[in-house]
């Protein structure tokens, strides 16, 4: 075996800890193990493989797609480029929009900035973003991210022109009370007020997440609709940044289209489930409106891979995929299925505080100390030990959960069976009971 373990830099590990599994091959929601054990999947990897591991037709897409062409740069043409571009346009309803691609989900945010920027004629114009938000590992994506690791980075958003209010966090809500529907009302009125205090001719775009996102908040419903009417009544662009809630995963090709037209961004960033992560890709989705801005203006920006042959016919196929198998709506009734299971398991251990999500499979599960006081279980962004336990032992006896300080994010590939997540949650009901009994 080759011991990568001291070969590798490893993304957000402490090198001398590393001991994470070796993954030599996967169907389905199952991933195999160097060690020959199989594991359920229950976070997608990263969120990002909703058509489950190795499936044929991406396999057959790209390598079909080898055998014809398998590079030319993002400034000449491509078919399965405009394909994805097309298909990509059609399925959100941005007729007349345009599509920029990039090589993942923190370069299309960086891009998107860039472009809402140069479309609002606000060239270094202020993005305001949210706190517990997470929008990529790069310097400017960073810096958007309300996210811990950015502190612990040392880097300063002000520096870069990103402004951060307070999340639409039903259940701890930063502007006080349990009412989460006034929750959301604020938290989207205090993006009026920061867009207001700024002034709107200095403020370029808003981005936020509109539904599933690493830091385990899903907002209220009302949220994303008035955070939409704040930011078109002051004419300042909406990014979504739907890396994560796009293509199923929240139970719509993208999460905003809960809200039908009321909720329409003016870009959305894409990457995760564009491909069904079989090879790297993301994208700026630009509005009609966006994209005539730029019409006849030079863009600066392009990465030599953006918008590679191999990973655009993978989207493709990705595409069709997640439409001739029906997996959207799969996903929606499998996701309003698991949110019932998890309120059930809420019903039985105390130290489950809250459960979100369920719009399609996507679900937060959020552990307490006190239920009534809602104390957290450990400061965020602290992981408890016991959840640590619990996430090895669930690893050992052959289920992948993720989490995230006192969060257990359910994410499945949306080809997850029935029984699969029936066996998730039975054994998370079972092992809950194990460490945390009082
Ligand atoms: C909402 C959101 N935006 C952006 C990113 C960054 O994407 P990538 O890791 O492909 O750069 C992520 C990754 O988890 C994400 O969840």
């Amino acid at each position: 075996m080759i011991a990568e373990r001291d070969s590798v830099l490893h993304s957000w590990s402490v090198q001398a800890d590393w001991d994470a599994p070796t993954v030599v091959g996967g169907r389905g929601a199952r991933l195999r193990l160097a060690d020959g054990r199989e594991i359920l999947d229950m976070s997608s990897l990263a969120e990002c493989s909703n058509l489950g591991h190795q499936h044929p037709r991406l396999i057959e897409a790209i390598r079909s797609q080898a055998e014809r062409l398998c590079f030319v740069t993002n400034a000449w043409g491509a078919t399965p480029r405009a394909e994805l571009a097309q298909a990509l346009l059609e399925r959100s309803g941005f007729e007349g929009g345009r599509v920029f691609f990039t090589l993942g989900g923190a370069d299309a945010n960086e891009h998107a900035v860039r472009i809402a920027r140069q479309a609002a004629r606000k060239p270094g114009g202020a993005i305001i973003a949210r706190e517990r938000s997470y929008h990529g590992a790069t310097q400017l994506a960073m810096a958007l991210s309300g996210d811990s690791r950015a502190h612990s980075l040392g880097i300063d958003p002000r520096a870069l022109g990103v402004h951060h209010v307070p999340p639409p966090y039903g259940y701890r809500c930063p502007f006080g009370g349990r009412d989460e529907v006034q929750c959301g009302d604020r938290a989207a009125a205090a993006v009026a007020d920061r867009i207001d205090d700024l002034g709107v001719d200095k403020v370029a775009a808003v981005i936020m997440e509109p539904d599933a996102g690493t830091n385990g908040i899903v907002a209220p419903d009302n949220y994303w609709p008035a955070l939409r009417k704040h930011t078109a009544d002051r004419g300042v662009w909406l990014i979504a940044d739907e890396v994560m809630s796009a293509f199923g995963r929240c139970g719509e090709w993208f999460a905003w289209q809960r809200h039908g037209e009321a909720g329409r961004p003016d870009l959305m960033t894409l990457a995760k489930g564009l491909t069904g992560a079989a090879l790297p890709l993301g994208a700026v989705v630009l509005s009609a409106e966006v994209a005539a801005t730029l019409e006849h203006e030079m863009l600066y920006s392009g990465l030599t891979y953006c918008g590679h042959p191999l990973a655009c016919a993978a989207g493709v196929a990705a595409l069709r995929a997640y439409e001739e198998e029906g997996l959207i709506a799969r996903s929606r009734a499998l996701g309003a299925q698991l949110l019932v299971q998890l309120q059930q398991l809420q019903s039985r251990h105390r130290v489950i505080g809250d459960v979100r999500g369920g719009h399609g499979l996507f679900a937060v599960i959020e552990l307490v100390a006190d239920r009534d006081s809602r104390a957290p279980l450990a400061p965020w962004p602290q992981t408890p030990p016991a959840l640590k336990s619990l996430v090895d032992t669930a690893m050992a006896q052959g289920v992948s959960f993720a989490t995230r300080g006192n969060l257990i994010v359910l994410a499945p590939p949306l080809v997850v069976s029935e029984a699969e997540l029936a066996d998730a949650v039975s054994l998370l009901d079972r092992l809950l009971a194990q460490f945390f009994a009082k």
